[in-house]
């Protein structure tokens, strides 16, 4: 019998064997695992795994597990304190590559306490400097260091920037390749590791990790207490997480809850009390939830993200809180990522969309058992319009807007890894059917958890266990979808009449200004519908009475606000700048403070000298994710 995918069949024969010489490389003289309790996952080895964002050389020697023991300083606004790594090499290994940036390194002994000899090498903006570990035989490491208050990774809140605005507050944001800043590993999403942490805290703040706390904190009689969690999967350490401050807890159901300070905790739990009906539909549509404890913690509105997948412990953004549940398919999203992306997880971050295509996908599911059809079919056509407005904007054959890149080019924006890859795997499964997409996906999550994967991986999956010939692989243009710019034509198009109402409202505004009733009651996409679609050129009258009629500046739903703000600074319109200083004073979410300063930017002498005076005070408040994106902003149109 003829071998339907030749190439494809050698690489995945390839990929294997290189994970299992490694795997074998811990097992003791008898067979078993060297240690039986951490689970050693395999890295791939193929050229389209090997990440250039890492110093790491995996094949020669790799962490698999890390044992952390750390101090929060927040007036030295530093962590510090030692890490223990255990070592899986080669026999004749001489070395391990650590990443790092900005640790102060004090000292490296193995684990007889005697000293080893290690070197800081050049660092590289972004990168970091590879530290480099004589081994001397030693399989475990253990190494004296302290972050850098500018440790890109954390945020040091003052009191004023919290809610209750008494006691400091520390998050971390490890994604991309931010984590090695204030841990010593191999930070790359292809070197899954399993951890441990005791980290001590000033009383009365409270530590959340990415892990599962482990019993009550212990009271060490200084001020401060000691807390214990520890994440037994292997993980990318990408995810590996910290938050400290005045916080409590509610529960959300018997394995979920939100962590929230006490003056945010009520509004944030009745804004996520679906969890628990979301991780039950997740699980009926792919599995298991295999981490245990699902819970979330609402940070202060300066965490650049909407949210961050951290395992057991989902970082949000306050600024999805609406009143209503209409931005918690953030929620949907994040727990998505336990199985597309934390199960399974791009090995180089040029394949992101298999972490957030998949998830937008997935979450869209999730979306339409709990909220229904029509929520999720609206969301997906915001999805799809974003595509479609990205693709006019920077070209069909722009290399960047294939799903597969080679991770030198900046994503753009959202719509390629989230959009177009969400719009991928519903295009499959219109095509083939729910049953049978379900069931692949399915296995997929399960065949690889806990695994790195490559876009290539992905297609030779597809034609392995979801394609019944190679005639339906070309007809469903999977190899077009994943390595092509632009976007295929067979592409599941959302449902037209998904907004029939709004866009004859929008068409209606457009032909005479008349502003349609019921804005109301229309849902939050509806809305957002509405402002993405209405023309762009606005008279500071027309702007006026767009405000009036529809409460536009009094809105609780800041993804709504943030339509309005943008509109208004493109059109200089003088009435919303307070509101946006406000704005920009007190969020530090990148997706909304970013368009803002770029359309102030964009409005020359109106608004560029507006984007400094705001800025000038705002800067210092923000995450360094959000401000490295204003300063190049900034920069970019200085001349
Ligand atoms: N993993 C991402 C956040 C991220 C992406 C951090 C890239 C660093 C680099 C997270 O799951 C995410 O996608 N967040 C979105 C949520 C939205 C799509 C529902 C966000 O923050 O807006
Ligand atoms: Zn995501």
């Amino acid at each position: 019998m003829r071998i339907q995918f030749p190439e494809i069949s050698m690489f995945r024969a390839t990929a294997i064997a290189a994970a299992a010489l490694l795997v074998s490389a811990c097992t003791t003289m008898d067979g078993s695992m060297a240690n039986s309790q951490t689970m050693v996952s395999p890295i791939l080895t193929t050229p389209d795994a090997v990440d250039d964002r890492t110093y790491a050389q995996p094949q020669v020697a790799r962490v698999t597990h890390v044992a952390l023991d750390l101090d929060l300083d927040f007036d030295a606004k530093m962590i510090g304190g030692h890490a223990v790594l255990d070592i899986l090499a080669e026999d004749d290994a001489e070395e391990i590559m650590l990443d790092s940036n900005g640790l102060r390194i004090d000292r490296v002994t193995d684990a007889g306490g005697n000293q080893l000899p290690f070197t800081m090498g050049e660092a590289e903006p972004g990168k970091g400097a590879p530290l480099t570990i004589q081994l001397n035989g030693a399989r475990k490491l253990r190494i004296e260091y302290r972050s850098a208050p500018e440790a890109a990774a954390l945020q040091w809140l003052s009191p004023e920037q919290t809610a209750g605005g008494t006691y400091p507050f520390l998050f971390s944001q490890g994604q991309a390749i931010l984590n090695r800043t204030w841990i010593p590993t191999q930070d790359s999403p292809g070197i899954r590791q399993t951890w441990e942490a005791r980290i001590t805290a000033p009383k009365p703040l409270d530590v959340v990790m990415s892990g599962v706390r482990q019993g009550e904190p212990e009271d060490l009689g200084n001020g401060r207490r000691a807390f214990s969690f520890v994440m037994d999967k292997p993980v990318p350490p990408y995810l590996i997480a910290i938050a400290a401050g005045d916080i409590d807890f509610l529960a959300t159901g018997p394995r979920s809850g939100v962590w929230a300070e006490p003056s945010m905790l009520d509004r944030a739990w009745r804004e996520v009390n679906d969890t628990e009906a979301m991780i039950e539909a997740a699980e009926e549509l792919y599995g298991e939830y295999r981490w245990g404890r699902y819970d979330m913690i609402v940070l202060p509105p300066a965490f650049p993200y909407g949210g961050m997948e951290n395992p057991v412990m989902t970082f949000l953004t306050p600024t999805f809180i609406a009143g209503d549940k209409s931005n918690n398919g953030l929620v949907a999203h994040e727990l998505a990522h336990s199985w597309s992306g934390n199960l399974v997880t791009n090995a180089v971050w040029g394949d992101g969309w298999l972490n957030e295509g998949v998830t937008s996908y997935f979450e869209n599911r999730i979306v339409e058992k709990v909220y229904g059809s029509q929520r999720a079919e609206q969301e997906a056509a915001l999805a799809y319009a974003n595509i479609i407005e990205t693709l006019d904007d920077v070209g069909y054959d722009a290399p960047g807007t294939a799903l597969h890149n080679d991770g030198s080019g900046e994503l753009i924006g959202s719509a390629i890894a989230y959009d177009k890859g969400h719009f991928f795997l519903r295009t499959i499964e219109r095509s083939v059917g729910r049953e049978r997409f379900d069931a692949w996906l399915q296995q997929w999550f399960d065949n690889h958890a806990f695994q790195p994967a490559t876009s290539r991986l992905m297609l030779a999956d597809m034609q392995q266990n979801l394609v019944r010939s190679p005639a339906e692989a070309d007809q469903l243009k999977l190899r077009e979808w994943i390595f092509e710019p632009g976007l295929p034509n067979n592409v599941a198009k959302p449902d037209p009449q998904a907004f029939a109402t709004v866009d004859a409202a929008v068409a209606a505004y457009a032909a005479n200004g008349t502003i349609a009733a019921g804005w109301d009651s229309w849902t939050a996409a509806e809305q957002m519908r509405f402002l993405d679609n209405i023309p762009k050129q606005r008279s500071a009258v027309q702007l006026a009475a767009l405000n009036e009629a529809l409460g536009l500046s009094e809105t609780g739903n800041n993804e709504v606000l943030f339509l309005w703000l943008e509109l208004a600074l493109a059109n200089r319109y003088d009435p919303a700048v307070p509101q946006a200083e406000a704005f920009l004073s007190e969020i530090g979410r990148a997706k909304f403070v970013r368009p803002l300063f770029g359309v102030l930017v964009g409005e020359g002498e109106w608004g560029r000298p507006i984007a400094e005076r705001i800025y000038a005070k705002t800067r210092d408040g923000y995450h360094a994710v959000t401000r490295g994106g204003i300063d190049r902003l900034m920069a970019a149109d200085a001349n």
